[in-house]
């Protein structure tokens, strides 16, 4: 069996990364195609080298671009690796550019999707998160969710056939990764940081990023904070900080560690250690409650819902009063807080590589891995 993945931004690296492993402790070989969404070393390459994948069959350096240019870049590029190496099936994850890509050019040569992390839904169809995950969900053959809601998303959807809940890989790479960051990473002395008092600060959302009035929000919320944080910022950010001004304002605040992403490892342990996590990020959000680690959400909706009704993540958005009623809430009810860092992680057991591994291969065996006619 010839199973192809097409991938090209950081979490899909990472989300992807156990089942490739698994496909290779399967004796299968993986081919791997990087579309070049993400490529600044520390977007990209820093978590080949740190998650060992093998080389990249292919690199198709789309770049960055508006949407139908580094979508319609990508998918050119892959339908001409498709068309060379025939896979079995085309592996997609998550929701970016590069998986609307992926899923559409593969369909339309008859060759299978399999979709991992199906189902997701933040029913916000501004958000071009939203628009790809529900066309890549409608152009997959096999669909891995990781929870019982997002299969049921795809079902209300009429999507009932092909559908898996195998858990979110991401249990699998932080079980796989927390271990080795916890021995390598030396990232806490790297920032003088001490456990358990600082907060972790992620945002890189169009929707919070590309508006000056929703970014400048976001600097004030950071100037009011009531501990130290740090913030390993994506380019996006930094380069529309700079667009609008507001780049000195942010780094004067005294408070305020920004550095550029971090690699897998250094992040992982940045995030375990942390007081607290502020992100609007969808891996982020999943992360905290796997590592227990309380999570406050900078964003008014979450496709990652299982997360808020356990217990462990609130949706803040970027509302100052909000932030700061709920930090200060942490820091002074340990029961609150205690409650937060305890919940149950809904993302299952770290087993969902291998699961979509072996399914993949059994549905090839049986010879029904094939675009339904
Ligand atoms: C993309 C995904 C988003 C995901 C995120 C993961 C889409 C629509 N969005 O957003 O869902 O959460 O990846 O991080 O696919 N840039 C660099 N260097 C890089 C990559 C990007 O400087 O290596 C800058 C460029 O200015 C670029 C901007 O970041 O225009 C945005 O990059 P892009 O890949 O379009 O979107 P992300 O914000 O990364
Ligand atoms: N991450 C990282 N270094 C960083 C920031 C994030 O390794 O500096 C990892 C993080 O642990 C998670 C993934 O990148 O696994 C999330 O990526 P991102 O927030 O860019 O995308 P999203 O999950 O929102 O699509």
């Amino acid at each position: 069996m010839k199973p192809a993945f097409v991938f090209g931004t950081r979490p899909e690296i990472i989300k992807l990364a156990p089942v490739i492993r698994a496909f290779i402790e399967r004796s299968v070989e993986p081919l791997l195609i990087h579309t070049g969404q993400h490529y600044d070393y520390e977007m990209s390459a820093v978590f080949l080298e740190e998650l060992e994948l093998p080389p990249i069959d292919y690199h198709l350096e789309v770049g960055s671009g508006s949407q139908a240019e580094q979508t319609g870049k990508a998918m050119i590029n892959i339908e001409r690796v498709l068309m060379k190496e025939k896979p079995d099936v085309t592996l997609v994850q998550g929701d970016t550019n590069t998986v609307l890509a992926g899923a559409l050019a593969a369909v339309k040569l008859k060759i299978p999707v399999a979709h991992v992390e199906a189902g997701l839904r933040s029913f916000d169809r501004t958000m071009p998160e939203e628009i790809n995950r529900i066309l890549a969900d409608h152009a997959s053959e096999v669909l891995f969710a990781p929870t019982e809601e997002a299969g049921k998303n795809l079902e209300r959807e009429g999507i009932t056939e092909g559908v898996y809940v195998v858990g979110n890989t991401i249990v699998d790479a932080v079980l796989q990764n927390a271990e080795v960051a916890e021995r390598k990473s030396d990232v806490l002395g790297r920032f003088d940081l001490k456990p358990k008092k600082y907060i972790l600060i992620t945002a890189h959302r169009a929707e919070n990023t590309d508006s000056r009035e929703n970014l400048t929000k976001l600097v004030e919320i950071l100037e009011a904070l009531p501990m130290r944080a740090i913030y390993p910022m994506h380019p996006r950010t930094k380069n529309r900080l700079k667009e609008f001004g507001l780049w000195e304002r942010i780094n004067s605040i005294e408070n305020l560690t920004i550095t550029k992403p971090l690699g897998y490892l250094d992040f992982l342990k940045l995030e375990k250690s942390a007081f607290a996590i502020m992100t609007d990020s969808g891996g982020i959000q999943e992360e905290s409650i796997i590592l227990n680690v309380p999570c406050l959400t900078l964003r008014y909706n979450t496709e990652r819902p299982e997360t808020v009704k356990a217990g462990g993540n609130i949706l803040v958005g970027l509302e100052k009063e909000r932030v700061l009623r709920y930090l200060n809430k942490l820091l002074e009810d340990e029961e609150f807080y205690l409650k937060m860092a305890n919940a149950p992680n809904p993302f299952g057991d770290g087993k969902a590589g291998e699961r979509i591994a072996e399914i993949l291969l059994e549905l090839h065996k049986k010879g029904e891995l094939k675009v339904r006619s």
